[in-house]
C-alpha cells in the first residue's frame, strides 16, 4: 500500500499523512522534510534563499525517484508537486494511490492567515492565482478527489482507507 496525498498548501497532507501512517503503522514520508535534509536547511523560507523556487523543484524529483520503488508507506507531498510531471510519475510507480484533498481556497486563506513559513503564500493574490491555475492539474492526477471541507482529520483519513489500497 502507498497512499499519496495531494493538494493546495493548507489543505491538511501533513496532517492527515500523520494519521492515516497512524492508523495503518506505517511509515509516514514527508517530502518537505525530505528537503530540508538535503538541502542543509530548517524550513522553506531557507530553501528558497538558497537556491528559490528552482532548488525545491529540483528536490523534490530526487526525492520522488529515490522513493519511487517504495511501498507500505504514506507520503505526504509538497503543494507544488504537480508542476513537475516527473515527480507524480515517480512516486505513483508500483501500486501508488493519489488522493487530492480538495479543499476551497477561503478555507485555506483563513487557514493559513497567520503562517509565514510557505514563500509562496506571502501575497493573497497571488497565491490565489497559483491556486486556480493548479487546480485542473491536482485533479487530472488524483485517482480519487476528497472533499475535505467541513471534516476532521480522522474523517478525511476514514474516507482514505475506505477505498481500500
Ligand atoms: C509549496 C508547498 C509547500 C512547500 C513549499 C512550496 C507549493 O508544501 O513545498 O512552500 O509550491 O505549493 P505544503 O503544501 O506542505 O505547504
Amino acid at each position: 500500500m502507498k497512499l499519496i496525498l495531494i493538494g493546495f498548501m493548507g489543505s491538511g497532507k501533513s496532517s492527515v499523512a500523520k494519521t492515516l501512517s497512524q492508523l495503518l503503522t506505517l511509515p509516514c514520508i514527508e517530502m518537505d522534510e525530505l528537503v530540508f535534509q538535503k538541502t542543509n536547511t530548517q524550513n522553506m523560507n531557507e530553501v528558497f534563499a538558497k537556491g528559490g523556487e528552482l532548488l525545491l523543484r529540483e528536490m523534490e524529483v530526487i526525492i520522488a525517484k529515490e522513493y519511487a520503488l517504495s511501498d507500505n508507506n504514506v507520503i505526504s507531498t509538497g503543494g507544488g508537486v504537480v508542476m513537475n510531471k516527473l515527480v507524480l510519475d515517480y512516486l505513483k510507480i508500483g501500486n501508488g494511490k493519489i488522493f487530492f484533498l480538495n479543499t476551497p481556497f477561503q478555507t485555506i486563506k483563513e487557514r493559513l492567515a497567520h503562517d509565514f513559513s510557505r514563500p509562496l503564500f506571502k501575497n493573497e493574490g497571488e497565491a490565489e492565482s497559483l491556486y486556480h491555475m493548479r487546480q485542473p492539474l491536482y485533479l487530472k492526477y488524483a485517482d480519487h478527489i476528497i472533499e475535505s471541507e467541513k471534516k476532521s482529520v480522522e474523517e478525511i483519513a476514514e474516507e482514505i482507507l475506505s477505498y481500500g489500497s
